[in-house]
C-alpha cells in the first residue's frame, strides 16, 4: 500500500509563524537580525504585518508622530492604549510590544503591574517596554513576576531626556558606557526578554551585545546589535519634525500625501472631480417623475 503523498506548500506561500519569545531568543543564537518597527494605528500595523517584521512596538514616540505633542512625556496611558488597540486589530504575526508611558510605572511595583496588565488585557499587547535602569529594574522584575514579558530600554531614554542633558547620545565616556552596561545587565537579571540600546556609540554596543544573553535591539547604536528598530514615521518620511541622524529615510510618504491632496484640491476647484465615473445614475423615467413632482411643489 502506497503512502498518501504529502502536499508541500511553496515556502513563499506559507503563512509566517507568529513571533514568540523563544523564536526571538533563537534568532539571537543563530545570528539572524531581528527587525522591529513602531506602529500606532491599524494601517501602519497592516504595513508592518505585510512587510513581515518580527516585532512591532507601539512606541510612546506616537505622542509626537501621531498626537502632535512636543515630546513623549505628556502622553497618557489611555491614549497609548487606544493606539495599541488599533495596532492589535491590524496585526497577526509580529510580537506586539506596548510602551509604558512616562508616569505610568515609576511610582511603585503595584502601579507598574496595573499599567502593564491594561496593555495586555485592554489592548492585546504581548509584552510591554519601559525605560531606564535604576528603579525601573525593580519595576521590570515586578511586571515579569506578574507574568508579563518586559523589554528594557537604555542609553538615550526620551522620557527622562531632560535629566540626561537633552536628546543626545549616551555612553560616550568609559564611566557612562559602564553605566549603560550596568543598567542593561541589571534589566537582563530582572527577567527582561530583550533590550533596546538607543543612541550609544557603535563600539560600546558591539562590546556589550555578546555579553548579554537576551536580544539587543539598536536604534542609533551601530550595526553590531542583534536587531534594529526605527520609528515608522521617520523611516517612511511621514513626519517632518526633527529627525535624529540614525533615522534613515526609506521613502518620502508625506511629500506624496501632500501632492495627492493638493491635486484633489485643484480638481475640486476646477470641477474636474468628481467625473461621471464617480457618480450614481437614476433611471430616466424616475428622474422625470422626480422633476415633475419637485416643479409642482
Ligand atoms: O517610542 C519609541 O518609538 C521607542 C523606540 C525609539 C525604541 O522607544
Amino acid at each position: 500500500m502506497s503512502a498518501t503523498p504529502r502536499t508541500s506548500v511553496p515556502s513563499s506561500l506559507e503563512a509566517p509563524l507568529p513571533m514568540t519569545l523563544p523564536r526571538l531568543a533563537e534568532k539571537k543564537r543563530l545570528g539572524e537580525p531581528i527587525v522591529m518597527v513602531t506602529a500606532y494605528d491599524y494601517p501602519s500595523a497592516q504595513v508592518a504585518e505585510e512587510a513581515q517584521v518580527d516585532v512591532v512596538l507601539v512606541g510612546d514616540s506616537g505622542a509626537m508622530t501621531v498626537l502632535g505633542y512636543p515630546s513623549t512625556v505628556p502622553v497618557s496611558t489611555d491614549e497609548m492604549l487606544m493606539l495599541a488597540s488599533a495596532v492589535r486589530r491590524g496585526l497577526t504575526t509580529p510580537l506586539l510590544v506596548g510602551d509604558l508611558p512616562f508616569g505610568s510605572y515609576e511610582a511603585s511595583d503595584e502601579q507598574a503591574i496595573a499599567t502593564a496588565q491594561r496593555f495586555v488585557k485592554e489592548s492585546g499587547c504581548d509584552a510591554v517596554k519601559l525605560e531606564r535602569g535604576g528603579t525601573s529594574v525593580q519595576r521590570a522584575r515586578a511586571i515579569v513576576d506578574a507574568g508579563i514579558p518586559v523589554m528594557g530600554h537604555v542609553g538615550l531614554t526620551p522620557q527622562t531626556a531632560t535629566a540626561l542633558g537633552g536628546y543626545r547620545a549616551q555612553g560616550r565616556s568609559a564611566d557612562r558606557a559602564l553605566r549603560v552596561a550596568h543598567d542593561a545587565l541589571a534589566l537582563q537579571a530582572a527577567g527582561c526578554f530583550a533590550i533596546v540600546f538607543e543612541a550609544i556609540p557603535a563600539a560600546v554596543a558591539e562590546a556589550l551585545t555578546p555579553r548579554l544573553e537576551i536580544p539587543v535591539i539598536g536604534i542609533g547604536a551601530g550595526s553590531a546589535t542583534d536587531g534594529q528598530v526605527l520609528v515608522f514615521h521617520d523611516l517612511l518620511g511621514v513626519y517632518d519634525g526633527l529627525a535624529p541622524r540614525f533615522a534613515k529615510r526609506y521613502a518620502e510618504v508625506k511629500a506624496q500625501m501632500v501632492a495627492g491632496v493638493a491635486e484633489y484640491a485643484a480638481e475640486v476647484r476646477s470641477r474636474a472631480f468628481p467625473g461621471p465615473e464617480h457618480a450614481y445614475s437614476i433611471d430616466e423615467h424616475e428622474l422625470e417623475q422626480f422633476r415633475l413632482v419637485l416643479a409642482g411643489s
